[in-house]
């Protein structure tokens, strides 16, 4: 099976972007070990602090921060790196030539039943004029994006990674430590019948989307005229991954209890790495008022809506106004 060093190289990927990007994947490599050894190692449960976004941290999120940020830093390719568990930008190598944004383990709170948890990330170049701990240059829209990507610690360890030449799955081979190509150019398939939603916050929804919702319930006897399933794991990196692998619409749309967050995730090291991942693979992702990635960012941890995954379900879904 082909290595990813070698599909990275047949993409065009610059040298120093794959150097980069396997220094990361160490990072998750370790990540997936610990996460693996779970309630033998102590590392399950929350800790007593919060992060900037009012969430109680686990032990897990923590650990998995501090491994990323130490390797990123001290790997010399990066200028600054933003993280979910980071409330300001941490600066590195003033010459580091890349910034990354990452959110170290979502679906946190999936840790203690042992289910579906991963890292994702986005890479950037670093402007030269900015200083190391400057925000301003992590505010960038979605498409200057260099390689975007999750590693999701599931039954196995798998990477889907995009340098903008399509999307590739990759499998942990924790026999010799290296990721196999597994999918070559995933295409998320255009047309579906599962969709994928928090229901329990169905009241506070804008009146499109709790119209769209309604229609897809009403199944083979509504507007749409079949029957649709629904699944949500909790953790964008599950859903998402699900919906590269077999199709499907991934809603965390705008509500109404914070009007002023628009959504509940993160546009820089959520739905950016996502909607690249999902458009590479012939997807769409969208806010519900234009592609996720065009969005110019005004904050690190400004949050977006976010409707993405097959194309014509998202079209449909759009459709609503
Ligand atoms: O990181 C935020 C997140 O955990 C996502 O991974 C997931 O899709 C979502 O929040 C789950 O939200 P809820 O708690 O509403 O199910
Ligand atoms: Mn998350």
């Amino acid at each position: 099976m082909k290595r990813l060093n070698s599909q990275l190289q047949d993409d065009g990927a610059p040298m120093e972007l794959i150097l980069l990007l396997r220094t990361l994947l160490a990072g998750c490599k370790e990540i997936s070990f610990r996460v693996s050894q779970g309630a033998l190692a102590g590392v399950l449960g929350s800790t007593l602090s919060e992060n900037v976004q009012g969430e109680t941290q686990k032990k897990l999120d923590v650990i998995s921060n501090q491994i990323l940020k130490d390797i990123l830093s001290e790997s010399g390719y990066v200028k600054a790196i933003s993280s979910e568990e980071e409330d300001d930008v941490v600066g590195c190598n003033p010459n580091g030539n890349y910034l990354v944004s990452f959110d170290p383990l979502d679906g946190s709170s999936n840790t203690d039943i042992n289910s579906l948890i991963g890292t994702i990330f986005s890479i950037t170049h670093a402007p030269q004029w900015m200083e190391p701990d400057d925000p301003s240059a992590f505010l960038q829209p979605g498409t200057q994006i260099v390689a975007a990507g999750y590693v999701l610690y599931g039954p196995s360890t798998m990477l889907a990674l995009t340098t903008g030449k399509g999307t590739h799955l990759y499998t942990l081979d924790k026999t010799h430590g290296g990721f196999l190509l597994t999918t070559a150019n995933v295409k998320v398939p255009v047309q579906t019948s599962e969709y994928s939603i928090n229901a329990s916050n169905q009241r506070h929804w804008l009146g499109s989307t709790q119209e769209y919702i309604a229609d897809l319930l009403a199944g083979s006897e509504g507007p749409r005229g079949k029957d649709f399933n629904m699944r949500w794991v909790a953790a964008m990196v599950g859903d998402i991954h699900r919906v590269l692998c077999r199709g499907g619409i991934f809603l965390y749309p705008f509500d109404n209890r914070e009007p002023e967050k628009a959504g509940k995730l993160r546009l820089l090291y959520e739905a950016n790495p996502m909607a690249f991942l999902i458009e590479q693979a012939g997807g769409l992702a969208d806010t519900g008022a234009g592609r996720i990635m065009e969005v110019m960012p005004e904050a690190i941890h400004q949050r977006v809506p976010v409707i993405l995954g097959s194309k014509e379900e998202v079209e449909a879904c759009l459709a609503y106004k």
